[in-house]
Formats: structure tokens, sequence, C-alpha cells
């Protein structure tokens, strides 16, 4: 009989991690011969609906380019700088889709251009990413881009609703996001330049996984962006000069993304410790008081200048977790890790192992029981 070895999720050390009663409740019952089967069986499901996620593709091919007429409208689901997306029906089929809306004012030939450029999308095909259904231009003004539904929504949603996230669940999107960016840049030589938590998506099966990535340098060209949004999330060389961008400057935007989960509330202006300290205190499930600060343009070029990069708080948060964001937040560029390199952080690899799908899948449950 093998002898059953307990996982260790519990941190040394005097850091004051606030505990998570869903992560114990699901997690503390399992011990490692049971995980890995568990674990296997999940890989095998999320397979499958990768699989599935195919033949809805291969279904809807058949019935030609998309136009407006075969869909119907549910509702919003959100808006950004760009657009907003609608959940909508693709009425023949059935399928429930996330259809994006951008607004452009160019030309027919750079409409052209940008559909074209969006095709690719088509062969994304990945269980860390979106699933891309088709695209159209709608009147003289908008693209309009059909997408896998992701019914948990987006994770800056999430902290919304439901406050920080727990540092294993943080780990979890760690390992999710760097396979999605991995995907995306081996297959595909796509840079995903806009990572953050409103482009994470999480699903109540248990799946994260990236949308809203640069495929069409066309239509990254076309959108004017906002100082503040997008650009809160940037790499320091990439706010002092645009045109220096590399995996790099994804990788940043990574780091300063889940020291955002991690505090449940975006950590520019630098949250101070006794800010920390509170916000750590919140009961989980509690969302953070909303921060009424105005942020501009030159607030966050003067913070990337002049300051020292941001850190994670080591008093709340595990060695692997604060090794992990601050290798990401190292202000030089070719300091911080390549990506190959970031699967093998220690955070990385122990909470893309030990969290279950299905805990993930409760954790984005019980953030949705709120609505
Ligand atoms: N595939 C999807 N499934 C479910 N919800 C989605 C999907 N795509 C987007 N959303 C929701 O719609 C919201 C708006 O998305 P959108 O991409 O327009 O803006 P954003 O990512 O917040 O900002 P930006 O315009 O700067 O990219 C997101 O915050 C998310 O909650
Ligand atoms: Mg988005």
């Amino acid at each position: 009989m093998s002898r059953k070895k307990p996982i260790n999720l519990t941190l040394p050390g005097p850091i004051r991690r606030p505990p998570s009663i869903i992560i114990d409740s699901i997690q503390k019952n399992l011990d490692t011969d049971d995980h890995e089967k568990k674990k296997q069986e999940e890989r095998e499901q999320q397979e499958e609906r990768l699989r599935s996620q195919l033949t809805v593709q291969s279904k809807l091919g058949k019935y030609g380019e998309f136009n407006d007429s075969m869909f119907e409208l549910d509702r919003e689901l959100g808006a950004g700088n760009g657009g907003s997306v609608e959940r909508v029906v693709h009425k023949e089929t059935g399928t429930i889709m996330a259809r994006k809306l951008i607004h452009l004012d160019t030309n027919e030939e750079m409409f052209k251009k940008i559909l074209l450029e969006l095709n690719i999308l088509k062969d994304c095909n990945h269980k860390r990413v979106v699933a891309f259904y088709g695209s159209y231009q709608y009147q003289r003004s908008q693209i309009r881009i059909c997408m896998e539904y992701m019914d948990g929504g987006s994770l800056d949603k999430v902290i919304t609703r439901f406050g920080k996230l727990h540092e294993s669940i943080i780990g979890a999107v760690a390992a999710a996001v760097v396979e999605g960016m991995t995907y995306i840049k081996k297959e595909h030589d796509i840079i995903h330049r806009d990572i953050k938590p409103s482009n994470i998506l999480c699903s109540t099966q248990g799946d994260i996984k990236l949308c809203d990535f640069g495929v069409s340098g066309q239509l990254v060209n076309s959108i004017v962006q906002s100082f503040v949004g997008t650009r809160s999330y940037m790499s320091p060389e990439r706010i002092i000069a645009d045109h220096q961008y590399g995996v790099s400057s994804d990788i940043w935007s990574l780091g300063l993304s889940l020291m955002e989960l991690g505090y449940g509330t975006h950590p520019f202006p630098r949250l101070k410790p006794d800010e920390i300290e509170e916000l750590m205190r919140l009961p989980e499930g509690t969302p953070a008081p909303q921060r009424a600060v105005h942020v501009d343009f030159i607030d966050i070029l003067a913070d990337r200048v002049e300051n020292d990069a941001p850190k994670l708080s080591s008093e709340f948060f595990g060695p692997d977790c604060c090794e992990f964001i601050d290798a990401c937040l190292r202000k030089e560029p070719d300091q911080r890790p390549t990506l190959d390199s970031l699967s093998n952080f220690n955070f990385v690899k122990h909470y893309g192992e030990t969290i279950t799908v299905q805990t993930i899948a409760t954790y984005v449950k019980k953030s949705l029981n709120g609505e």
C-alpha cells in the first residue's frame, strides 16, 4: 500500500496570510495519491471541453460569414475603453457567445485588413485561450468579434464582487496565464500586449483563459487607448517609449495584475502599509473599499521613472508568491524572467499542480453568489 502524504498548503514563518475557508474545505481532504488522480481526470475533462469547443466552431462554419441578423442580443456584459461586450445567442445553433463591439473611425480598406488579421484567431485553440468564433463589420463604424462566453466573467469583476483572491488561487491564475502567453508566443508568435485582470476570464467549470490579445496590429493601432485603464498596467519601458515592446512588458503587466488580485484593488497609487493591513484584514469575500483617487498619465509616468519597482508585502504573502511577483516587476526589462523561466518558479509549479479545477470552480461560483 502506498504511503499517503498530505498536501502542504500552509506556509511557514510569520506571514499573516488570512486563511481561506473555501480553499481549506475543498483541498484539505485530498492526499497526494487522490490528488494526482484528480488532476489527471481534470486535465482530460479540460481537453474534452476544448474538443467540444472545436466542434462548435466547425458547426458554426457551415453558416458562412457572420452578420448581425444571425444573433439575438441577451444583455450587456461590460464596457471598456474601446467598446463594449454583450452576451448574444447564435440563433441557428443556440450557441451562447460574447460579442465585442469595437468602434473604429477608419476606411473600408482598413476594415478588411483588420478582419483578415483577426482570422488568425481561428487557429488559436488552447485551454488557456478564449475561443474565437468569427468577426464581421457592422455598418461603417464597428468591428464585431464573437468569442466564447465565460460565465464567471473577468477577474477585475471577480475582485469587485468578492474582494482579494487567496494566494493559492493567484498561483493558479499565474500558472494559467503563463501557459496561455507561452502558447500564443510559441505557436503563433503573438505577444498579448494587454495583460490585465479584465482580460483574464474565468468560468464556473474552473477554467481560466486569456482574451483580447493583440493579434491584429492594425486593430491595436486603430483603437485610441485612454491613458488610465490599460496604461496603468504598462511597464516602465512602455510608458516611457511605447515602441519598446516585448514579452517582458507583458510579464510586468502580469506581475501588476497578480498584485491587484492579491490586494483586491489596483496597487497604484501605491498602497501604504496601513492600507495593506486594512485590506488584508477584510474577511474572505469582502470587496475592498473604492479608492477615490484620480490618476493620470503623468502620475504613472512619474512613478515608473522616479520610484523603485513596487514590491508585494512579504508580511502577508508567502516567499514563493513574493519571489514571482517581484521578479515580474523588475524595472529593467532584461532583468525580468523570460517566459520559459516563469513556469519554473515554485509559485507557479506548486499552485499550478495543487489547486484543482474543482477548487477554482467553487471559488468562481462563490464569487457569483452575491449577484
Ligand atoms: N468572453 C467573455 N465572456 C464573458 N465576459 C466577457 C468576455 N469578454 C469580455 N467580457 C466582459 O466584458 C467587459 C468589457 O470587456 P472589454 O474588453 O470591452 O473591456 P476591458 O477589457 O475592461 O478594457 P479594454 O477596453 O481596455 O480592453 C470585461 O471587463 C468582462 O467583464
Ligand atoms: Mg478586454
